[in-house]
């Protein structure tokens, strides 16, 4: 038999780049392709303890590029096509909702159209919970797979817009595919424009954490490794058409997951800094899991556990993300919060 061939989209990203090495060492049997462009989020030195092995391969292209993605396509004959690669950040999406378009949307399509001019087995379209729009705080409401998709921002309504046309290549054309759609992910290789490695690098320079409106809006954390096993059981289990939440009621404000990284690095409170909130900001996030659970999902990290090991892997690998902040970051960070005036 010969060996399968899976193509990662956006593995040089934060949670594709985590689940290339997840796959790299599970199947040795499997050959495993790296496809991304390399934006800011896409680096490759996260892969430096894999980039020899054998079944390791990267090739550089952009989704949105139909004449290169069909020409790797029918070169390579991929088995699976697992499809992370995306632009990802909210704030982005609102002051540049273009690209957002044009990667996310776009960029789905013609990786549709090429899986199903080579016949894949499977096409797994990584999506995010945010496609349903936002939750109220009752603790008892949860989005389930059959919550309506109803996203607010730029970033959510592209995602929302590739989610459908998932389902419509699986409706239209028989398509295998598969949508999964988690919770906000941290860990390992975040890169530190999210709130998370925000907080833990900028507390680690004794610098100020910006913290959105009151801090209340309420975020469900997911590990990336409990993600990477979710999307490999969903790749070879997951019912062709289905779509699956992947979450693991682990519910924070903003302002208990800043104060946690705060006591956990002995810091005052007083570097927080309330800011003006972000433009149409949604309140809550929270998933029902029931249905992964019942593939067969067992997360291995709750918050406390993860946002350990999470700040310590930071503390260890200072250079990584010490590279990022010092390089055009830098100039975001500035045009970003300089937008924000202090409360
Ligand atoms: P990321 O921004 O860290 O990485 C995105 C990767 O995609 C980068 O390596 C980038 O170079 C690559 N990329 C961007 N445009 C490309 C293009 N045109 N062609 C090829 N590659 C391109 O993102 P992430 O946080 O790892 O998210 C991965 C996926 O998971 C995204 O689809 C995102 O919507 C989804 N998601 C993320 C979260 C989260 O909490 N981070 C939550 C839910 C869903
Ligand atoms: P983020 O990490 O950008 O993920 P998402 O918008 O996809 O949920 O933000 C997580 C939460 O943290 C969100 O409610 C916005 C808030 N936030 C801040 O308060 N300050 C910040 O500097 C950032 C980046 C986010």
């Amino acid at each position: 038999m010969s060996k399968k061939k899976i193509v990662v989209t956006g593995g040089a990203g934060f949670i594709g780049g985590n689940f290339v090495q997840y796959m790299v060492d599970k199947y040795p049997d499997y050959d495993i392709y790296n496809l991304d462009l390399l934006t800011y989020a896409g680096d490759l030195t996260k892969h430096k303890q894999i980039e020899d092995n054998n079944n390791y391969h990267f090739i550089k292209a952009d989704i949105s590029d139909r004449e290169t993605i069909f020409s790797v396509f029918e070169k390579e004959k991929f088995d699976y096509v697992v499809h992370f690669a995306a632009e990802s950040h909210v704030d982005r999406s609102i002051t540049d909702p273009e690209i957002f378009i044009k990667t996310n949307v776009l960029g789905t399509q013609i990786l549709l159209d090429a899986s199903k001019h080579i016949n894949v087995s499977k096409f797994l379209h990584v999506s995010t919970d945010e496609v349903y729009g936002e939750l109220d705080f009752d603790p008892t409401v949860f989005f389930t797979e059959d919550t309506p998709i109803q996203p607010n921002s730029p970033y959510s309504a592209s995602k929302a817009s590739s989610d459908l046309l998932v389902r419509a290549y699986y409706e239209t054309y028989g398509l295998p595919v598969n949508i999964t759609r988690c919770s906000n992910n941290y860990g390992p290789y975040h890169f530190p424009e999210k709130l998370i490695p925000l907080t833990i690098s900028r507390v680690l320079n004794d610098e100020s954490v910006p913290v959105y409106g009151d801090g209340k809006n309420i975020r469900d954390w997911l590990h990336v490794y409990d993600h990477c096993s979710a999307i490999d059981l969903v790749l070879h289990n997951g019912a062709n058409g289905e779509v699956y939440n992947v979450g693991g009621h682990n519910e924070k404000t903003n302002l208990e997951v800043v104060e946690t990284i705060l006591s956990a690095l002995d810091k005052p409170e007083s570097l927080i800094k309330f800011v003006e909130d972000r433009l149409g900001h949604d309140k809550r996030y929270a998933i029902d899991p029931t249905k992964l659970e019942k593939l067969g999902w067992k997360p291995t990290y709750n918050f406390e556990t993860g946002i350990a090991q999470t700040i310590q892997w930071y503390l260890d690998n200072k250079e990584w993300w010490e590279q990022i902040i010092s390089g055009e970051y830098k100039e975001y960070f500035e045009k970003q919060y300089s937008l924000k005036d202090n409360k």
